[in-house]
């Protein structure tokens, strides 16, 4: 049975090492320190899937940003991965579920997550949980600041 709870820095190699299957090679030093500003954020959130007694088999950051047009927020699902050992067992669904609810506590009125158009089973994940590919209603334009 698959458990919920938020990251703490002890999760910290855990979490690198699952972040490395993501593609993001990170070490536990600046994961340790990349939580310290989660933590320290209101609207963020480092969800971590665990498999009794205490192994980190998932991981979802989540991330809620106010609107001004309208009332309410909307949330950005930041990263997820699930470990390689388990995937296809259900974790990631329990991680978009949980990251889900802590939206709506916020008062988010819709979730987005964006995802390179390589990562083709992620999208079949997606569209599995109800998200809608959108990428044809905007543009999305990204600049690197040195
Ligand atoms: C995408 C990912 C998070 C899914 O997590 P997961 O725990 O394996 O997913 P679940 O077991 O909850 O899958 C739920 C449903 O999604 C769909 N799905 C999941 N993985 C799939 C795949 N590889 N191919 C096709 N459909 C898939 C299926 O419909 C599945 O239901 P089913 O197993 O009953 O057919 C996981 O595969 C992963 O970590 N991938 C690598 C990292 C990544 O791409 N992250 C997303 C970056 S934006």
């Amino acid at each position: 049975l698959i458990e919920v709870r938020d990251a703490t820095v002890a999760d910290a190699p855990q979490i690198a090492r699952l972040l490395d299957q993501l593609g993001y090679p990170s070490t536990p030093r600046e994961v340790t320190e990349r939580l310290d500003y989660w933590s320290a954020d209101p609207h963020g959130r480092v969800l971590l899937a665990i498999e009794p007694p205490d192994d980190v088999v998932g991981c979802l950051s989540l991330h809620a940003i106010p609107y001004l047009e309208k009332t309410g927020r909307w949330a950005r699902i930041e990263s997820l991965v699930v470990s390689e050992r388990v995937r296809r067992s259900g974790v990631g669904t329990v991680l978009v579920r949980a990251a889900e609810a802590a939206a709506r506590q916020w008062g988010c009125l819709a979730v987005e997550v964006t995802s390179n158009r390589d990562r083709l089973d992620a999208h079949s994940f997606y569209q599995r949980l109800g998200y809608i590919d959108r990428c044809q209603d905007s543009g999305r334009f990204l600049k690197d600041l040195p």
